[in-house]
């Protein structure tokens, strides 16, 4: 038995979602199971350093669950990376490519101030480009990222590859 293969199982591959040749990862399934859950937490907890950062930055919408939960266990403020128009106060925002299409996130210009250090929280690393839109967004405010954290990890489509500005820690469900 590999490691996590207890939470792997739980992830379930939904075909052709959203479009044709996609197979899409789902941890909606991992995220019903209580314990499962929990425990998906915990162990992406043991991954880090609490000490190594001041705040944790999640990408909406997925990533807001895990980085959440992370904020809440650890005491850690969020720094909410969101999709456009929702953030009321003055922001930035940044373009980017994901596996099936564009999209842009954007962050309030005062979440944190330059040097404060950020672990970047998503459910899942696929071609990188969500991730390294935010790690860029991030230090683009004066934000020192070096670590980022995801559940899932589809080395096939090339991201832990490219994201070689951050360190990606080893929570992979998915090989
Ligand atoms: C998914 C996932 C990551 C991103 C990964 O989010 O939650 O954020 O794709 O893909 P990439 O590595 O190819 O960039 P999605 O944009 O589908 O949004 P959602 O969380 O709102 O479902
Ligand atoms: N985001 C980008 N690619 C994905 C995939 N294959 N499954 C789930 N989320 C994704």
């Amino acid at each position: 038995m590999r490691e996590n293969d207890d939470l792997r199982v739980l992830v379930r591959t939904i075909r052709d979602y959203p479009k044709p040749g996609i197979q899409f990862r789902d941890v909606s399934t991992l995220l019903l199971d209580g314990p499962a859950f929990r425990k998906t937490i915990d162990r992406m907890i043991a991954l880090v350093d609490p000490d190594s950062f001041d705040f944790i930055a999640g990408i909406e919408a997925r990533g807001f669950i895990v980085s959440a939960a992370m904020s809440y266990a650890l005491e850690k403020g969020k720094v909410m990376l969101r999709k456009p128009g929702k953030l009321p106060g003055q922001s930035v925002s940044i373009d980017y490519a994901l596996e099936y299409g564009t999209d842009q996130i954007e962050m309030h210009t005062d979440a944190i101030r330059p040097g404060q250090r950020v672990l970047l929280v998503d459910d899942l690393l696929a071609t990188g480009g969500t991730a390294m839109a935010g790690v860029e967004l991030l230090r683009g405010q004066g934000a020192v990222v070096d670590t980022a954290l995801f559940i899932v990890d589809l080395p096939d489509l090339g991201g832990s590859a490219k994201l070689t500005a951050v360190q990606v820690e080893p929570m992979a469900l998915m090989a």
